[in-house]
């Protein structure tokens, strides 16, 4: 709900648990006034919020002191700072004139309030579309282009006009009501007749005193250690978090939140800001001589700068912003809910995906049509659904060299051609999926040398190779559309049902041949632009095709990357141990059903770990679901077990693609187990998994507190003790746990909801090393005595 006091100049943006509130001061100048817990006001109450801009203290407003004008510039909590007039935070917006000069003062000029969301152009968003019913197709959902607005969503746009009117800034906030979401995106348009350039466009900034001694959340990894959470204290000063690799980073991720000190999973209060973009981004938190918190968001500015000749638009990307009074892990229920119904778009996102094999850790670059048949004919009989060729099927490709570009089978590996090795998967009653590198240009490709001009590289330095390997310029059309069709082009020829977008190096030599000296500085972007170009056609074209971006493991898990895919692959690192942290991150932000995760086999490459099937499989529950391994190599007995593993996985599909997510324990944070629990949103429904990591001698049994059910009804509580089983079969190590059987004695035992949550749970601590456990509750009786079968 959008309110608004014209006379008292204040503007309040309600969402279900949250308001954020502007105002005008001075008649001109836009500030931010509040933005936390849901504020009931009447109109008059709206003229209450202007305090926090200190009006009516010194500095006075430069209508009534203009000789203190740069002190009120400075102190004021502008709403989108503009830099070069006094301000000394962080701007948001910063320009050149043709003249060569700086500085730049954005006036009030009025405002539109408008029904549903507009998508912005050639950029990911929250859209307003309604709640996909399974089986309902893209097409009904959003009626075209249509992105109207089903659930409450409102849009409010407000406009900002330079001194003299030559540059209109609209700032565009999407209230999302039930999601508890608020999004901020920027538009600006040259209206002068003369060009300007934009050396900074940032697409938010927050004002707020800082009484509570706020703290920061980021994330922070590597390549196979991808979002480990980081939180620090604030001091005076800046905190920088940011990437410049061209892509969101495995050591990056466009997020930061603010927390209280006392902040935790339940309790305490959160504001996080999430940018959906996939790029080069900056944001950046500062605490100011007042010790008020300015935190801001945006396209890095270290890779930007934007010509904006006369009646030319520039639209920034979108952040999203929640706020939570209910700790970290009522922020995950906003984020979650928000990019379940309002940035997850196509047929897939409340659907099942099938389950896969992927021949990377299977066999490498050693696949051929016959091995791919052979590892196809053995996943069909075990349940699994589809096969994924992973890399090395096309050009003359067998190593991390070579042929990228090349978008057609390999002759020797496919001597009957692919759209026969794709008749003969499909005769199988499987899918087929096949790995991409799209951005990628090899020196020695058939593209590179018909295009050798198509490579991002600046003029004056050799473009540095990364894996082998250059990038394409997206940044060019013609790069762009001949993507389109070389994609269209083998999606048609193979009937293909999966495409896996990987892009395997960090993006460097930000120069395009295409852009004219004084665009250079606009190939970051632009690459971008293209990226999501390309995406939106493959989306619109074969709206069936399941598609999953990946960048060298998890380099690129943004929400705009999950405008177009509905999963993304979370990382290399498919060790259970490994994954614990890695997912606890991911998980923190995005929902599970989009976090893509495989079962590879025991002795884990990267890790060098080896684990039980069963851990890994339980793992991959947590996730999309899929393996990548050699089944041929696999013993019979673990062979045998997956139909069970596919059948677990199914029955946990449901509350993994919807279920409400709760962080019960992290073993980032204490060392010895990990536990998150999926609870389905009628509270009829929950799982909870637990890890295990290290044996851990003398120690009692774990009493375990779960969260979310209802604490009158009475739930059934079963655990995978089947499963448990093949533990033992293995013998690994030894394996005493499950002897006990302590639910196998009692299966599906009843516990009242308060009890599970208050009491506890006990569970029987494992010996030895790395043991999982999945419990399933089911609501057998409600608060009412109504039976639930
Ligand atoms: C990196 C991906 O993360 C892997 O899964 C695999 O697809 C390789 N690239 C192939 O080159």
């Amino acid at each position: 709900m959008i309110q608004i006091n014209e006379e008292a100049g204040v503007i309040a943006l309600h969402t279900a648990s949250t308001t954020y509130a502007m105002g005008v001061a001075d008649g001109r100048y836009l500030g931010h006034l509040y933005y936390g817990s849901r504020l009931y006001l009447s109109e008059a109450d709206l003229e209450n919020l202007r305090a926090s801009m200190r009006l009516e203290e010194a500095p006075a407003v430069p209508s009534e002191d203009p000789g203190e004008k740069s002190g009120f510039l400075d102190a004021f909590p502008f709403e989108y700072p503009t830099g070069g007039i006094g301000d000394n935070h962080e701007p948001c917006l910063d320009i050149v004139t043709e003249a060569g000069q700086t500085g730049l003062e954005l006036h009030w000029s009025g405002y539109r309030v408008c029904t549903g969301k507009r998508p912005l152009p050639g950029l990911p968003g929250g859209h307003g579309g309604k709640q996909v019913e399974p089986g309902e197709s893209v097409n009904e959902r959003e009626g075209g282009d249509s992105y109207g607005s089903a659930e409450a969503v409102q849009t409010l746009e407000i406009d900002l006009l330079s001194e003299g009117g030559g540059l209109l800034v609209t700032l565009i906030y999407g209230v999302f009501e039930k999601a508890d979401v608020i999004t901020r995106a920027v538009r600006i348009c040259n209206r002068s007749k003369k060009t300007v350039f934009l050396t900074r466009a940032l697409s938010f900034a927050l004002f707020m005193d800082d009484e509570q001694r706020l703290e920061v959340m980021t994330m922070g990894g590597a390549w196979a250690r991808e979002r480990r959470v980081v939180r620090q204290k604030l001091e005076y000063g800046a905190l920088v978090n940011e990437s410049l690799r061209g892509e969101s980073g495995h050591q990056t991720q466009p997020f930061m939140a603010l927390v209280t000190p006392e902040t935790t999973q339940r309790t305490g209060k959160v504001y996080a800001a999430l940018f959906a973009y996939s790029g080069n981004f900056l944001s950046k938190v500062q605490v100011d001589e007042q010790r008020q918190i300015q935190i801001v968001m945006g396209i890095h500015p270290g890779t930007f700068h934007w010509m904006l000749a006369p009646g030319e638009i520039f639209d920034t990307p979108e952040v999203v912003l929640t706020c939570s009074e209910c700790g970290l892990d009522g922020m995950t229920a906003h984020l979650h809910d928000f990019c379940r119904r309002h940035i997850l778009r196509g047929s897939w996102v409340h659907r099942e995906r099938p389950v896969l094999i992927n021949s990377w850790e299977a066999m490498y670059f050693d696949i051929s049509a016959d091995r791919l048949l052979a590892l196809a004919r053995e996943a069909k009989e075990v349940g699994i659904e589809m096969l994924v060729v992973d890399d090395g099927w096309y050009g003359r490709r067998s190593r991390d060299e070579g042929s990228l570009g090349d978008w057609s089978a390999n002759p020797e590996k496919f001597p009957g051609g692919l759209a026969s090795f794709a008749r003969q998967i499909h005769a199988l009653g499987l899918r087929l999926g096949l790995w991409f590198e799209p951005e990628m240009v090899s020196g020695d490709s058939d593209l590179y040398r018909a295009h050798p001009d198509w490579m991002l590289r600046t003029a004056h330095h050799v473009p540095s190779m990364g894996r082998n390997q250059y990038v394409l310029d997206l940044a060019n059309p013609s790069v762009v559309q001949y993507l389109c069709e070389a994609l269209d082009a083998v999606i048609g020829e193979a009937q293909l049902d999966y495409i896996k977008w990987d892009m395997n190096r960090s993006i460097t030599d930000f120069g395009s041949s295409f852009l004219p000296p004084q665009r250079q500085g606009e190939t970051a972007h632009r690459y971008v632009l293209g990226l999501y170009k390309v995406q939106e056609h493959l989306v619109r074209t074969w709206p069936e095709l399941l598609l999953e971006n990946c960048s060298s493991g998890g380099a690129r898990f943004d929400l705009g990357m999950l405008y177009y895919s509905p999963q993304i692959w979370c990382s290399d690192d498919m060790d259970p141990v490994e994954r614990l942290p890695i997912i606890e991150g991911t998980a923190m932000l995005y929902p599970p059903s989009v976090i893509g995760a495989h079962i590879s086999r025991d002795h884990n490459d990267v890790s060098q770990r080896t684990t039980r099937m069963e851990d890994r499989a339980r793992m991959a529950c947590l996730g999309t679901f899929g393996y990548e391994l050699d089944l041929a190599s696999l013993p019979r007995q673990l062979r045998s077990r997956i139909p069970a593993q596919i059948a677990r996985h199914r029955e946990l599909a449901p509350l993994v693609l919807e279920g409400d997510y709760y962080r019960i324990a992290s073993y980032r944070e204490n060392q010895r187990y990990d536990c998150a629990e999926l609870v389905s949103k009628d509270r009829g429904e929950a799982a909870v998994f637990l890890f295990f990591v290290l044996g851990e001698p003398s120690r009692r049994s774990l009493l375990l507190h779960l969260e979310g059910l209802e604490e009158a009804s009475l739930y059934q509580v079963y655990w995978d003790e089947e499963s448990d089983q093949v533990q033992l079969d293995e013998g690994a190590g030894g394996v005493q746990w499950g002897t006990s059987k302590p639910f196998g004695e009692h299966p599906g035992q009843l516990y009242r909801g308060s009890v599970l949550m208050y009491a506890g749970i006990v569970i029987p601590r494992p010996r030895g090393d790395f043991h999982s456990l999945i419990l399933r509750l089911h609501r057998k009786e409600d608060r009412f005595g109504r039976k639930n079968d």
